[in-house]
């Protein structure tokens, strides 16, 4: 069985590791990959957004699935792309991956077939939308419609901030054309929860929760960044909880989806707010999360490239996932500055025993050596008994690995603990 996995970062590298503890697993490519990736990985200099490019690699080489997993390649039709060249894949079509690709898109869904979400409206014009926010509720949340690496969404406490957060994605166009729409919503509060399913359309089968650290600082101080760690699973996502998102929200997206002929097949990565009106959507994504999947990978029990096949082959119902009771952490590593300016080029060293707990997210190979080629440098998970024993343990395998300008969060967990 020969696999190609299209992206390069810490997500990649958990599912190559996890795909590859299948004996059945010959191959690995990683398109583009990255020189962490590049030690369980054939890694070949195509970049993730250039579909022409993977289609051609893929039609050239013995590739017997493949598994699209950023969000760029989905919203282009990736997949749409490698079925018609015959080639199985995991991970939606592009009329289902735009659950993620278009914010409006989203919403509308989710009014349509009464999901909880933040109450919303959705402006084209900036004058419409500078006027509606004279009156509006405060905070204001103002979303960039299309992909924004993550970056597209303001939060404005003043109608000073919310004015210029209209301007700055509408006139200046700081997210490009993601912003030629965008949508206000009402600022909802509680405890945030990540849950990654798999679901082929007609089944969805939840995979352990996990919580997020987006804030560049400790105690959630500073920018928003791709994720600076995680835990899993989420305290706050109690099985009374868990109940609740399965009925109002997890199997009523997928039979929306099939409604809307859009059938949703791959992983489909529910964020959620729990308000005390109950769980609430805030976000769809069409993928796996970085850096959830290095928390939620490690604690699945079942073969994930057999799970898979089951997803793209319409048979989850069939097929046993199942998940460890145990606890992970992942401490994300950056270079000092992310995710604004920084300085990369470092030499990273990480002692052979921790290198089975590293997945790697920006790091170049050079000469033999690894260098530092990115904000977020790369993960390290533990997995043990509890979560208080993961936390530790995750901080004391950080602490093993070197590189000049590195920086970590040292509050991940102690969210996920104060709540118990
Ligand atoms: P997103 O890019 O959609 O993941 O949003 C980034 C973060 O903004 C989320 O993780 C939430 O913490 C926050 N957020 C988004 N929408 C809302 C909302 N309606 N109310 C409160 N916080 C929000
Ligand atoms: N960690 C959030 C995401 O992957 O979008």
């Amino acid at each position: 069985m020969n696999i190609l996995v299209i992206g390069g970062g810490g997500r990649e590298h958990a599912i190559i590791r996890a795909l590859r503890k299948n004996p059945q697993v010959e191959t690995v490519w990683a398109l583009p990959g990255n020189g962490g990736i590049a030690r369980d990985a054939i890694c070949v200099n195509i970049g993730a957004k250039d579909i022409e490019g993977i289609v051609s690699f893929a039609s050239s080489h013995p590739v017997d699935y493949a598994v699209v997993a950023p969000d760029d390649p989905l919203a282009l039709g990736c997949v749409d792309a490698l079925e018609a060249a015959g080639i199985p894949c995991f991970g939606p079509r592009k009329n289902a991956a735009v659950i993620e690709g278009s914010k409006v898109f989203a919403k509308d869904l989710m009014k349509k077939y009464g999901i909880p979400t933040a109450a919303y409206q959705v402006f084209d014009d900036p004058a419409a939308a500078l006027r509606y926010l004279e009156t509006s509720p405060l905070p204001a949340v103002v979303k960039a419609d299309g992909l924004a690496l993550g970056k597209g969404v303001l939060i404005c406490p003043t109608r000073e901030e919310a004015f210029a957060a209209v301007r700055a994605i509408m006139e200046d166009k700081q997210f490009g054309d993601s912003g030629n729409r965008i949508v206000i919503e009402e600022f909802l509060q509680g405890p945030e929860v990540s849950v990654l399913s798999f679901t082929d359309g007609e089944t969805v089968v939840p995979m352990v929760s996990s919580m997020d650290h987006k804030r560049a600082g400790d105690g959630d101080t500073g920018l928003n960044t791709g994720g600076m760690g995680t835990v899993a699973p989420n305290p706050c996502y109690t099985p009374e909880v868990a109940a609740r998102c399965m009925e109002e929200i997890f199997l009523p997206t997928i039979r929306a989806m099939k409604a809307e002929g859009r059938p949703f097949r791959g992983c489909l990565y529910f964020g959620l707010m729990i308000t005390s009106a109950g769980p609430k959507v805030i976000e769809y994504n069409c993928r796996f999360g970085d850096p959830e999947t290095q928390v939620v990978l490690p604690l699945l029990e079942s073969d994930l490239l057999t799970v898979m096949q089951a997803v793209s082959s319409g048979r989850l119902a069939e097929t046993e996932v199942r998940f460890s009771n145990r606890h992970a952490c992942c401490v994300v590593l950056a270079s000092r500055g992310y995710p604004e300016h920084y300085e990369k080029g470092f030499e990273i060293t990480v002692p052979p025993e921790v290198w089975p707990h590293t997945y790697v997210a920006g790091a170049a190979e050079k000469d033999g050596k690894l260098l530092t080629s990115g904000g977020r440098v790369l993960g390290v998970t533990a997995v043990a008994d509890s979560l208080e024993e993961a936390v530790r343990e995750a901080y004391a395998l950080a602490e093993k690995v070197t590189f000049e300008n590195k920086y970590l969060r040292h509050d991940i967990g102690q969210r996920a603990m104060a709540f118990r």
